[in-house]
């Protein structure tokens, strides 16, 4: 059975771009495949964080993925401080990555030039190798992710490939899964750019959202001064988004979903109203969860001792063959 690995950042909330690029594919793969996901905590650090807050989003977001379908029973779901050997294989990782390498990252390059980042961390700049390190623990196949991580596995590849080929056979070489809908969900505002979670407001619509607002941020979605109804990204790129949103929610696809439209009023309606279908429940669910936080924290430390076991083995094999002292 192919195994599978993913991480998601405990900064700021859930929205539907995590959701529609990766994570109701992990839910899906789950049943399929040998899973393990990780709330990675490690990486959020490499922004300035509160403590308490980052304590908080890290059980939140561990209740949001348990609330749209992940199950601890049929995946591994755990919390990367947590199992000691990322941070140990993140040093070996970045003995193997270059300089320039990372120099062209264009994740580190957007957010080093942020607005605002008056700190630049040497940890947003090793950023890769940790992930790096994360998926090739686990002799993980296959990465379910969204599109802007890409480059990220792309040189997690690179990296295991060099290592095989210094220090012989360690690591199995992944490669990424990418949605077809929903792999890049722009903002409702500046369709121009990914909704994301630093990007509040208007543009960005959370899971945890109340549903009377989601109805509004899709009726005030930017479009364009046609009105045609068609899946072209370059031309008409809030419509495309729209039909991407749809296709993603529902399991359709957006240019075959465009045929059905001839104007953009019922396309943003049918589209709020299969995003509040889709979030309706996990909100509940997520609701429940959130009244027993120790519940989610014993779940977690199980996950923990679970993803521990492979990643000691995995671990001892890198050191071993790098030439450290066992
Ligand atoms: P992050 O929010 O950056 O921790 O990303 C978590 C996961 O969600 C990653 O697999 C990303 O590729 C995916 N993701 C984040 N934003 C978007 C977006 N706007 N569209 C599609 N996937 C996204
Ligand atoms: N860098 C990823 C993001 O920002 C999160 C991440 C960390 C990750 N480690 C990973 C994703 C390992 C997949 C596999 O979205």
């Amino acid at each position: 059975m192919a195994r599978v690995f993913s991480g998601i950042q405990p900064s700021g909330d859930l929205h539907l771009g995590n959701l529609l690029g990766a994570n109701l594919n992990w839910v899906k793969m789950q049943h399929e495949h040998d899973s393990i996901y990780c709330v990675v905590d490690l990486h959020a650090l490499t922004l300035l964080k509160d403590p308490e807050a980052l304590r908080a989003s890290t059980i939140q977001l561990a209740q949001l993925l348990i609330a749209i379908g992940l199950d601890p029973e049929q995946c591994i779901l755990f919390v990367q401080s947590q199992v000691p050997q990322h941070p140990q294989l993140a040093w070996l990782m970045e003995c193997t990555v270059s300089y320039g390498e990372l120099s062209r990252m264009t994740a580190f390059k957007d957010k080093s030039n942020r607005d605002g980042t008056k700190f630049v961390s040497a940890g947003l700049f090793t950023y890769p190798a940790l992930q790096a390190a994360d998926i090739l623990l686990y002799d993980t196949d296959l990465v379910p992710v969204g599109d802007d991580q890409r480059q990220h596995v792309e040189i997690t590849r690179d990296i295991a490939e060099r290592y095989n080929s210094r220090y012989g056979d360690t690591f199995v070489v992944p490669q990424h899964v990418i949605p077809e809908a929903g792999a890049r969900v722009m903002d409702l505002q500046h369709p121009e750019r990914k909704m994301s979670k630093s990007e509040e407001g208007a543009g960005t619509v959370n899971v945890l959202d109340d549903l009377k607002a989601i109805e509004k941020k899709f009726k005030r979605a930017v479009t364009d001064s046609e009105s045609e109804v068609r899946f072209d990204i370059e031309a008409k790129p809030g419509v495309s988004n729209l039909l991407s949103i749809l296709a993603g929610a529902t399991g359709g696809d957006p240019a075959t979903l465009a045929d059905q439209y001839e104007q953009y009023g019922p396309l943003k309606a049918d589209t709020a109203a299969a995003v509040i279908a889709l979030l309706e429940p996990i909100q509940q669910r997520y609701k429940e969860l959130a009244a027993d936080p120790a519940e989610t924290e014993r779940l977690l430390r199980l996950g923990a001792d679970k993803a521990e076991a492979i990643a000691e083995g995995v671990l001892a094999r890198a050191k071993q063959n790098i030439g450290l002292l066992s």
